[in-house]
């Protein structure tokens, strides 16, 4: 399984940044055709014909996927008097929850971001939400708690486009209706090739809105996220008004990274974008470090898995080298339990099992991720990996948990199995 047609290592894609402004001059489609039916109808239907129309409902990962839920949607207009309101399936007494909007502009693009932030909810139970909008029924939207016990997610790489998103709504698309059990997304960072294009989120949305259903949605930042329309580094500003993640405790950079659990595994998103940030968010990585220490050893969770857009190698270095930034981390990963690291930055697929950058086959599981966009770059190999695939190939990660087993699988759009890796450990008895 093992590749040997890896070319030179380089990060800069096959369009020059002249051609990146053109293109994004051009604009770019919006809507995603093609649609998969997605787990839970949609808003949009039910709102069809009504005027501002509310769209891309979706429910954001929270600390605790059991009791508690954040419902997102948008609208290009201030709607009138909204009003949320859930229930168990099954109830008839409704509840409401208090809506929260914020306006931005994007490119130009007005847009208002509403939130609902649902608690007291019980775990495995089938939540119906409803919304009202200038005094009317605006649609339905359900989804499902965590259970707290097994759980079946899916892993995507970076999804950044050019052109059109097509190809994110097809690898998210066939990903999405062929593991209709999947409860949870994660986007691996980079989900936009321009962080402050409307077009390029819109067209994100799109086609995420035709796949993501109820699932939760754990947003990644990734670098990309961190460029201006001009192609400038920036602060983060669309990615962090357009995904509620959960709050970590910092005063000035909440969301920019956070954990969550879901089933039996505990989450820790971290912030990669130390060079794009630089200049505009000092003392983030320093309060990053200390966090993920605290966050790491507080968990009772069976399975730690850590989230981080950029990989353990700099490819853009020659020879290849270690991310220095990244280099920093891996100690306290390793020393605080975490039993396995999806990266991705790369567009391609290199497995690993270290300890202390060695090889070990009793190590923690590295994972880069691969490709789920229409950015192809060229890597090669490095001693630490054990599975190093060819680039320019789509693909997209199952991740399935238990208390005792973790199973990632790596699979093509069409569902061709590209690889595996397992890990196990003891129950614990308790007294
Ligand atoms: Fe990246
Ligand atoms: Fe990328």
């Amino acid at each position: 399984m093992v590749s040997a047609v890896l070319r030179r290592p380089t990060l800069t894609a096959f369009f020059s940044e002249m051609n990146r402004r053109a293109f994004l001059a051009m604009g770019m489609r919006s809507i995603v055709g093609g649609a998969l039916a997605a787990i839970f109808a949609p808003l949009r239907q039910a709102f069809a014909g009504t005027s501002p129309r509310p769209r891309y409902f979706r429910r954001i990962v929270t600390r605790d996927n059991r009791s508690t839920a954040l419902i997102e949607w948008q609208s290009d207009e201030s709607l009138t008097s909204p009003k949320f309101f859930w229930r168990e399936a099954g109830n008839k007494t409704e509840l409401p929850a208090d809506v929260d909007v914020k306006y931005f502009a994007l490119d130009g693009h007005p847009m208002f971001v509403y939130r609902a932030a649902l608690s007291g909810l019980t775990a495995g139970k089938v939540i119906e939400c409803r919304l009202e909008a200038s005094g009317r029924n605006a649609g339905t939207f359900s989804f499902r708690t965590d259970g707290g016990g097994t759980l079946q997610a899916l892993i995507f790489p970076d999804s950044q486009c050019q052109t059109d998103y097509d190809t994110w709504a097809r690898v998210s698309g066939e990903a999405s209706a062929r593991h209709p059990d999947a409860a949870l997304w994660v986007n691996m960072g980079d989900l936009v090739d321009n962080g402050g294009s409307f077009s390029h989120w819109d067209g994100w949305q799109a086609a995420a809105d035709a796949s993501l259903g109820g699932r939760a949605f754990a947003p990644v930042m990734g670098n990309h996220e961190c460029y201006s329309i001009d192609w400038e580094y920036c602060r983060p500003d669309a990615f962090l008004s357009l995904f509620g993640a959960p709050e970590n405790g910092s005063v000035n950079y909440s969301r920019y990274y956070y954990s969550f659990d879901y089933g039996p595994v505990h989450f820790t998103v971290l912030n990669t974008q130390q060079e794009e940030l630089a200049a505009f968010a000092p003392g983030l990585f320093e309060e990053q470090a200390a966090w993920l220490a605290r966050d790491l050893k507080e968990t009772k969770k069976p399975w730690r898995v850590a989230l981080l857009h950029r990989d353990l190698i700099d490819y853009d270095a020659e020879p290849l080298t270690r991310d220095p930034f990244v280099e920093t981390l891996v100690p306290v990963l390793e020393a605080n339990g975490v039993d396995a690291v999806l990266t991705a930055h790369a567009h391609a697929y290199h497995r690993r099992r270290l300890r202390n950058w060695k090889r070990d086959q009793n190590g923690v599981l590295y994972i880069m991720t691969g490709n789920a966009g229409n950015c192809f770059y060229e890597v090669e190999p490095h001693e630490i990996d054990e599975i190093a695939f060819p680039d320019n190939f789509l693909n997209y990660l199952t991740l399935e948990a238990n208390e005792t087993r973790l199973t990632f699988r790596c699979f093509l759009p069409n569902g061709i199995l590209k690889d595996f890796a397992t890990l196990r450990k003891q129950a614990e008895t308790s007294e």
